[in-house]
């Protein structure tokens, strides 16, 4: 897997989390919280029949370029007419005019919204969704945090000393990125030889039945504070749903955000019962859970609660690991895996 800054993502540490369940017997896997792909991935790479999901759309577009697809690769044609503006269409010009001055320049704006009307109108759906992983990556890479959750585009030209960030990399032509991050996506295909695909749904909702599945949702930190995906991230919910994305917008928000969507996972006095119905829905398979030493639910809590599904439940501790951007050095990662 090429490198990525989402946030939470295990990229780093998916051989030591599949490494930790190499010895247990399954076949079918669910990763119910997919994000990047990362542990998903890995299950492929072990040739696992895969079901990744997740509840944002942008990161199902991933799933199915890396996860379900394995045969298809974008060609050179197809990243050339990405940013082409084709004289026979006519194209909106919705992120030049609402996003103005926000997170990307003018001229950045104009090439996301001739790429993004371009990447729709794409006929093969798993070629696609290779240009749309580009494209995120893309975004992401251009900018400060890696997030969407501000109006912070002056940071990029403020002239002071930063501690952090990369103004090459941000300033580096969208183009230039596209084209390098579209043949990371093309070298992430491969086929396992097993039937693998990629869900959209809400983690519970999820139908069928698998030998295990791994949990990895997002996080509550010991101040109580949740990690919200939907508004780190909606920039690229937005572009993923282009022809809607003006009437989803909260014009409240400087920073044009999506109306938010309430989740049990980003509160300390929901996420308990979240973990609980999780736990509850996929009782019968193995279930794997990834969560943070500091957080809430505790470690024994989560314990506890695996224990009224699952006779046998190991805590597995992993001291040294830390996040991009996290400069909390007290938190580490743990696993529990109950069969
Ligand atoms: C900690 S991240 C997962 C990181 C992932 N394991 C990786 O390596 O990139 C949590 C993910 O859960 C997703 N998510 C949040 N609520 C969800 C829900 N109710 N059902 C399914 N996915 C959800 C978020 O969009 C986010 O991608």
């Amino acid at each position: 897997m090429p490198p990525t800054r989402f946030q939470g993502s295990k990229r780093k540490l998916a051989g030591w989390i599949v490494g930790q369940i190499a010895g247990l017997h399954f076949d079918t896997v669910l990763d119910a919280f997919g994000g990047t792909g990362a542990v998903a991935f890995e299950f492929k790479r072990l040739g696992k029949c895969v079901a990744y999901n997740d509840l944002l759309r942008f990161n199902h577009w991933i799933g199915t370029a890396i996860i379900e697809n394995g045969t298809d690769r974008l060609t050179r044609a197809d990243i050339d007419a990405v940013r082409t503006i084709d004289p026979s269409r006519t194209y909106d010009d919705l992120i030049a005019r609402t996003f103005a001055d926000i997170y990307f320049t003018d001229d950045e704006n104009r090439w996301l919204d001739v790429a993004v009307q371009n990447i729709s109108a794409m006929s093969n759906r798993r070629r696609q969704a290779l240009a749309c992983y580009a494209l995120f990556q893309s975004a992401l890479a251009k900018r400060p945090y890696n997030l969407f959750h501000r109006r912070n585009l002056y940071m990029r030209s403020a002239n002071v000393t930063r501690t952090f960030g990369n103004k090459v990399t941000w300033d580096r032509p969208f183009d230039l990125h596209f084209r390098r991050f579209a043949e990371q996506a093309n070298a992430c295909v491969f086929d396992n030889g097993r039937p693998c695909r990629a869900l959209n749904r809400d983690a519970c909702d999820v139908p069928g039945s698998f030998d295990l599945v791994y949990i990895d949702p997002p996080y509550v930190n010991a101040r109580g504070t949740g990690v919200d995906y939907h508004h780190f991230y909606h920039f690229l919910e937005g572009l993923v749903d282009y022809p809607r994305w003006a009437e989803r917008i909260d014009y409240a928000s400087r920073h044009r955000r999506l109306l938010p969507m309430e989740s049990p996972w980003t509160s300390p006095s929901t996420i308990h019962a979240a973990f609980r119905r999780v736990f509850e829905r996929f009782a019968d398979s193995i279930l794997v859970v990834s969560y943070r030493s500091d957080g809430v639910p505790t470690i024994d809590e989560l314990q506890a609660m695996l224990k009224r599904c699952k006779r046998d439940v190991r805590v597995i501790e992993h001291a040294r690991y830390q996040y991009v951007l996290s400069t909390n050095r007290r938190s580490h990662e743990v696993l529990l895996i109950g069969c």
